[in-house]
């Protein structure tokens, strides 16, 4: 690894921030905090440093990158806007909502994957909006680790999955949220959910007025990201549905629980939550540390679909095996 600065997570030292925008302006890679998870940014306008994306996570070409702007105006030059997404993006932004937009000629197609459309938000994060606004570019940013792995939620889950190729990581600490941004596909008149994420789709449907579609088979191809197995340690994931029995041929006496509610099951290491937003927080380092223990299965506790819950179900699911767009859809009712 080249290296880590560890930041103020609110007042981060201008020098850094401008040492961080030096690498990204000339082509290289910056890992950096946002509040969901941590980010591994390039350039956004730069192909040749978004390759670098692809090459360091070992990342699928057809999965496209999220933009990462500091003020709504950035988008104008992004994306083809209308009232709605402006709309949106006032009420939104900065926070966990990524918007898929249709795509304005600015944007490279590596950043796209050969879509007509892009996806945007503005994180909430000191670090992150500073970096932004130092570069003077939209940073594209997946969350910065191997590909198919859990999110990092700290600097050193990213050393420990790209330290080599990445030219320097922010430390903020510990991130906010732990899951991902909420994605939604503003492209049509239905809206879409294409990823529940850190922004509840409670507070998005009541904004809206309407329930958030779901892409059907025909869209599934528009956020290709949940196509694959994902946020998957190298241990065996199970659910624990609260049910009187075992999820599988579980060794108690080599396996681990995670999740709020101590089970009637005598395993050899509990990672209790005392909340559903800390069990968020928290599920994605608990699945690195409990990969590193040695653990032979790993059982997550299948929590409520409202608020934060539902982003954690897919997360839970998508790590106990491959699944598509639609496997959460019914999981809501
Ligand atoms: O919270 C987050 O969103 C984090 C932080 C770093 O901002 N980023 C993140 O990026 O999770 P990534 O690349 O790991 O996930 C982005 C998701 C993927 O499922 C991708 O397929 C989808 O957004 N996506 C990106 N561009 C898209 C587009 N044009 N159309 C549909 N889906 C898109
Ligand atoms: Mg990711």
């Amino acid at each position: 690894m080249r290296g880590t600065i560890e930041t103020d997570p609110w007042n981060p030292k201008p020098e850094v921030i401008a040492r961080a925008a030096a690498i990204l302006r000339s082509g290289g890679l910056v890992a950096f905090p946002t509040e969901t998870v941590y980010g591994l940014g390039a350039d956004g306008l730069n192909p040749q440093a978004v390759e670098k994306i692809f090459q360091a996570k070992g990342r699928p070409q057809d999965n496209p990158l999220i933009l990462h702007l500091s003020v709504p105006q950035e988008a104008e030059e992004l994306a083809e806007l209308d009232s709605r997404a402006r709309a949106v993006m006032g009420a939104f932004w900065p926070g966990p909502l990524t918007l898929v937009l249709p795509a304005r000629p600015a944007v490279p197609e590596a950043v796209r994957a050969g879509l007509p459309t892009v996806a945007l938000r503005i994180p909430d994060h000191p670090v992150a909006l500073a970096l932004i606004r130092k570069t003077g570019r939209p940073i594209a940013g997946p969350s910065a680790n191997r590909s198919g792995r859990p999110s990092p939620t700290d600097a050193a889950a990213v050393a420990a999955d790209l330290g080599e190729s990445v030219e320097l990581i922010l430390d903020a600490g510990n991130v906010n949220i732990g899951l991902e941004s909420t994605v939604i596909d503003l492209t049509g008149e239905k809206i879409l959910l294409l990823r529940p994420g850190g922004m509840p789709i409670e507070r998005l449907e009541e904004f809206f007025g309407t329930p958030l579609g779901a892409p059907g088979g025909g869209e599934k191809k528009r956020s290709p990201g949940t196509r694959y197995r994902h946020y998957a340690p190298d241990v065996p994931v199970y659910i624990w549905d609260h049910k009187e029995e075992l999820p599988g041929a579980i060794d108690l006496a080599q396996s681990a629980f995670i999740g709020m509610t101590p089970p009637p099951f005598g395993f050899a290491r509990m990672v209790l939550f005392d909340s559903q937003e800390n069990y968020a927080r928290g599920v994605f380092a608990a699945f690195r540390r409990l990969e590193a223990e040695g653990v032979r299965h790993i059982v997550a506790e299948w929590p409520a679909p409202s608020g934060i819950g539902l982003a954690l179900r897919d997360r839970i699911l998508r790590a106990k095996e491959a699944v598509t767009t639609t496997r959460w859809e019914s999981q809501r009712l």
